[in-house]
């Protein structure tokens, strides 16, 4: 693997289809979540450098903790309070507020570590420059070595392969279909959009949407109240409905997520309480396990009987972070360079 930005370096010829891909790195977090030693030395002389220019913690301390689970050495950089702003337009005339062109930092770092690993968040202000994640391409373009994002402008990687790894571990998928016989079916997949008091990027939502439609392993259903679609690029094979109750119905799994809106981009049209999920609406399902990739809003995005109760996997799959990314860092590192 020579970077990781989304699903599509997942793409292998040594894994074959992608949905093999990805069972095949899942398999690899899980042996990790077995034996979090087990190549302890891999990373050994070998550093990341883990770029924020926006908060963090969970993929900030899961990353931290797998790369020292391979003997890596991390450092940790947070441009965005403690670094010199960053320019990222190209022949930019730097009279403004930017200090530094990303064309002179990032071959910088590119010396200072093996891996780059970055996140950075949307302006949610003008949808063609968020979609075209021009920080992490100009970091990519720049840098000189594998770079990992940390959550991009549009896209969560990391989270959706610890969503793919949990709901894996989480699966009984052997349901009868006579006195004796068991036969096997495919997990229902409920993504739900949940009520926010801000406006927040859709990048949970579409790396999820992108991964699970890649994975092709799942009854796949979005909802979401009007003017809340997704971008297509990443929903599409997903069944749409604006009915939750609808898309509830049966659901072994609840993926709850607010974003703001795609085509007027970046804003907040409904904050309808109804859509956060509860327990009432979690007797449509099939007993559905809920996930939620954190932080969340108690009582405004998920309810606390959901995060409080049985039915809930929000610290399971939070603490799978650390499998997600030590999976994908020995991915990297067993790359020869060129
Ligand atoms: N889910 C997630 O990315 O959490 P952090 O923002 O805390 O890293």
């Amino acid at each position: 693997m020579k970077q990781f930005i989304s699903v599509n370096d997942v793409l292998s010829p040594s894994f074959g289809g992608v949905g093999e891909a990805i069972d095949a790195l899942v398999q690899k977090a899980l042996a990790y979540k077995t034996d979090p030693f087990k190549d302890k030395t891999l990373g050994a002389n070998k550093r990341i450098g883990c770029l924020f220019l926006n908060p963090s913690m969970r993929t900030r301390l899961s990353t931290q903790v797998a790369a020292q689970n391979l003997g890596m050495e991390t450092i940790i950089f947070n441009v965005g309070s403690e670094g010199w702003a960053l320019e990222f337009e190209e022949e930019a005339i730097m009279s403004g507020n930017t200090v530094e062109h990303v064309k002179d930092a990032a071959p910088i770092m590119g010396k200072y570590f093996d891996i780059l690993a970055i996140r950075t968040f949307p302006s949610l202000k003008n949808r063609e420059d968020d979609y075209s994640e021009l920080y992490i391409k100009q970091f990519i373009k720049y840098a000189g070595i594998p770079v990992v994002s940390l959550e991009s402008a549009t896209l969560h990687p990391l989270q959706s392969l610890t969503d793919i790894i949990t709901i894996t571990e989480n699966y009984k998928p052997a349901y009868r279909t006579g006195r004796s016989q068991t036969a096997h079916r495919k997990p229902k997949i409920v993504l739900t959009w949940a009520p926010h008091v801000k406006p927040l990027p859709q990048c949970v939502a579409n790396s999820f949407s992108q991964w699970v439609n890649a994975w092709g392993q799942a009854d796949f259903v979005i909802t979401h109240p009007e003017d809340y679609e997704l971008s297509e690029e990443f929903t599409k094979g997903a069944t749409i409905t604006e009915n939750q109750d609808e898309a509830l119905k049966d659901a072994d799994f609840v993926y709850v997520k607010n974003w703001s809106t795609f085509n007027d981009y970046g804003r907040i049209y409904c904050n309808d309480p109804s859509w956060m999920l509860n327990n009432e609406k979690l007797k449509l399902t099939n007993d559905a396990k809920v996930l939620h990739c954190l932080p969340v809003r108690r009582n405004v995005e998920l309810s606390d009987e959901i995060l409080d109760g049985p039915n809930s996997l929000v610290t399971p799959e939070a603490a799978n972070r650390v499998w997600a990314a030590q999976a994908v860092l020995s991915e990297i590192l067993k790359t020869p360079t060129p």
